[in-house]
């Protein structure tokens, strides 16, 4: 227990815990990103998924906890991580500071992580809950899709915030490989294919529903 804690209290383990508890978060992006996306072959399949997952029962309440205690515990890592930043270095760079290898996504991981958490509260409300979506009809996903995007301002939230989550799968993705050891130190730090292709298309392949029941290709 000594060494875990003794882990947890040192930066490094506090990225190694960010980098862990995200790739479990990212596994679920994959899977639901895919699954979403099974909306553009009608209702049967994706709601015939979602009656799978349900009729899971203890196994999908399994799933829901692993992923709270993922989201907690990357939050609290990363709250406690900058406020260490912060506290090491209160005062700014006199003359400025010429980032090395940052990029716009690892200049906006924060507030981009405070988005992407006011979001994840909208959107449970939203597709699982169905207090804040106009028609809801508990176990027709389709339908909730469908219908859930038709006020304009609800899709420009939902594309500000999946556009976050790109930058943010962006710079996570390279930078977990980075925090774990599993990518060695590179000659070419911005060049970083694996992020760039998982995150467009993770970002792609959420972005298009809004945007497609928005178009009138989904209702
Ligand atoms: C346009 C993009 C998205 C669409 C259309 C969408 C659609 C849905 C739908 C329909 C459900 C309810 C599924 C059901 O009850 O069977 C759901 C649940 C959920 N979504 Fe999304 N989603 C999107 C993006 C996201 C993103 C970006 C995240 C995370 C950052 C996310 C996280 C979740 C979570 C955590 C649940 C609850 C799963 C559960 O019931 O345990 N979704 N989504």
């Amino acid at each position: 227990m000594n060494r875990v804690q003794g882990l947890w209290d040192t930066s490094v383990g506090k990225k190694a815990v960010m980098a862990v508890t995200g790739l479990i978060m990212l596994a679920y992006l994959i899977t639901h990103v895919l699954a979403n996306l099974t909306v553009f072959q009608g209702p049967a399949k994706i709601n015939a998924y979602s009656a799978f997952l349900h009729g899971t029962g203890g196994a999908l309440w399994v799933a829901r906890l692993v992923l709270i205690a993922a989201l907690v515990l990357h939050v609290v890592a990363a709250a406690q991580f900058t406020a260490r930043r912060r506290a090491a270095r209160p005062v700014a760079y006199a003359a400025g500071r010429e980032p090395q290898v940052s990029t716009f996504a690892s200049r906006t991981i924060r507030w981009g992580g405070v988005l992407i958490l006011i979001f994840i509260v909208y959107h449970l409300l939203h597709f699982t809950l169905g207090t804040v979506h106009p028609s809801f009809v508990e176990g027709d996903p389709y339908h909730n899709v469908a219908a859930g995007f038709g006020n304009p301002l609800v899709v420009v939230f939902y594309e500000l915030a999946l556009a976050a989550l790109g930058l943010h799968l962006y710079h996570g993705i390279w930078s977990s490989g980075r925090s774990l050891g599993v990518s060695p130190p590179s000659p070419h730090p911005l060049k970083r294919q694996l992020a760039a292709v998982l995150s467009v298309l993770i970002w792609a392949g959420f972005a298009v529903i809004p945007i497609a029941v928005s178009a009138g290709a989904l209702r």
